[in-house]
This record gives structure tokens, sequence and C-alpha cells, in this order.
């Protein structure tokens, strides 16, 4: 069995209990990909898989024969930040950084969701196609950080989607 992570092509362990975010940071040693609570609460081990965010610890690496997962560390493009590591950065979107992977994969995965019209518990309140603020915190909700940095994790995904809406 074997999945493809970044973009390369890595076998998947026979043993069906190791959850996928064990397989990425202790069999693969992608350690971006950041253990929180492993029980789903707090968004710190999403990945994309075909471009779908999921939480890594809840799933088995068994159940993605075949799948494409993108982490933290495949983000960059040849040495170039992805435009939302950037905005992190310019807009202070963390403090200690333990959360940042998963916002990032979060967001990446969300602002597509978003593109798609795949609607949140809050858009009908909302103005159609325009990612509020409310919108925004709410599609991003999954994802908790301990260091109180949303202030600037929401500024930096606004900017991108502004910089991405037709
Ligand atoms: S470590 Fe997976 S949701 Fe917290
Ligand atoms: S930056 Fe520290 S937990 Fe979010």
């Amino acid at each position: 069995m074997s999945m493809t992570v970044n973009g390369v092509r890595v076998s998947v362990p026979d043993d069906p209990r190791v959850s996928l975010l064990d397989l990425l940071r202790e069999g693969l040693e992608l350690p971006g990909t950041k253990k929180g609570c492993n029980q789903g609460a707090c968004g710190a081990c999403t990945v994309l898989v075909d471009g779908e965010r999921i939480n890594s610890c809840l799933t088995l690496a068994i159940q993605y024969e075949d799948r494409d997962i993108l982490t933290v560390e495949g983000l960059a493009h040849e040495g170039t930040l992805h435009p939302l590591q950037l905005a992190f950065i310019e807009h202070d979107g963390f403090q200690c950084g333990y959360c940042t992977p998963g916002q990032l994969c979060s967001a990446v995965g969300m602002l597509a969701e978003f593109e798609r019209g795949v609607p949140s518990a809050v858009t009908a309140e909302q103005r159609p196609g325009e990612l509020t603020d409310d919108e925004l915190r709410e599609r991003m909700s999954g994802n908790l950080c301990r260091c109180g940095a949303y202030i600037g994790i929401r500024e930096a995904i606004h900017q991108v989607w502004k910089g991405t809406a037709r």
C-alpha cells in the first residue's frame, strides 16, 4: 500500500492502528504537523487530503491508500513560501507557532471550500460571496490557538482571500 505525501510516493504501514498523524510525524519524519489534543478538538494536526482539510489524528493511515496528502512542509513551492505563509508573517498570525501548521493547512482548505460555495453554519446570515469576519471565524473555528493570535490569523487569511477573490 502507498500514498503520496507532498508529491513523494511513500509506503503505508501494514499496522492498521497507525494514525495518519503518527505516520507523518514518526514514520515519515515530517514533524511540521503537530499533535495537540490527539482527539479531534484542536486542529493542530490538520492536513489536506486531495485538497480537503482533515484532522489527521482522527484517521488511520491505511484509509488513505493512493490519496494525495499535503502537509505544511509541502506548502512552499521551489523555495517560495505560500501566500498564506507570507501573510501570517506579515500580520503576526502566530506567537509560539504550535498551531500554525494546522492553521495554514486549514486556511488553504477553507478558502477552496469557500470558493466552491460550500456553506458554513453562518452563511445564511452573511453577505453572499463575501468572506466576512463572522464567516471566517466560523469556518476556522476548528483550529484553536492557545496564544490567542486570532486577529492576525484572520487578517492574514482575509488578505490572501482578497488577493484571489474574483
Ligand atoms: S491533535 Fe488532532 S485535533 Fe488536536
Ligand atoms: S501561535 Fe501559539 S498556539 Fe497558536
